[in-house]
């Protein structure tokens, strides 16, 4: 009887451990991933806008602010991490290419594509070394 409860409390205290493991897991990866959601949504909806050949400044703009903004948010979402000066390197060019975006929006779809593709390129240079 004495080794049953004692073996139930393990069970529950192991359990109980589990989920807190979990949910804490769960916690350290909803920033990174948040902030990744986000990214991949308004880069899917810049590329949609491009393909209905929506490309004036108010299509354009709004997507690439947001993008701009939340790249703020990389270093804190994601470091530390295996490489930090190659991490931060990537960071800082995304952003050096949706300032560029953001401060001369493309007057047309042809320049939008220009510009989006060379956000695209900033975005998977780092996938290509960090995501694993
Ligand atoms: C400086 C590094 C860096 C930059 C720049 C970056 N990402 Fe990421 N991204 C990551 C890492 C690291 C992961 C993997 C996260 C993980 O596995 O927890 C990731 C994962 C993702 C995912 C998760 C889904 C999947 O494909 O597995 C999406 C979507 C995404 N990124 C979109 C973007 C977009 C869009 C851009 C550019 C606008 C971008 N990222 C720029 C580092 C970066």
């Amino acid at each position: 009887m004495r080794t049953l409860i004692v073996g139930v409390i393990g069970l529950v205290v192991g359990a109980l451990c589990t989920l807190i493991l979990m949910n804490s897991l769960r916690q350290g990866t909803a920033y990174p991933n948040g902030v990744m959601a986000v990214m991949g949504a308004q880069m899917k909806g810049l590329d949609q806008s491009l393909k209905q050949n929506r490309c004036a400044a108010t299509d354009l703009s709004p997507r690439l602010q947001t993008l701009r903004h939340v790249s703020n948010d990389l270093e804190p979402a994601f470091l530390p991490t295996q490489d930090d000066e190659r991490f931060i390197q990537y960071a800082s060019d995304l952003r050096a290419a949706l300032d560029a975006a953001v401060s001369t929006p493309p007057a047309d779809c042809a320049a939008a594509r220009v510009v989006l593709d060379r956000v695209s390129n900033g975005c998977q240079a780092c996938h290509r070394d960090f995501k694993g």
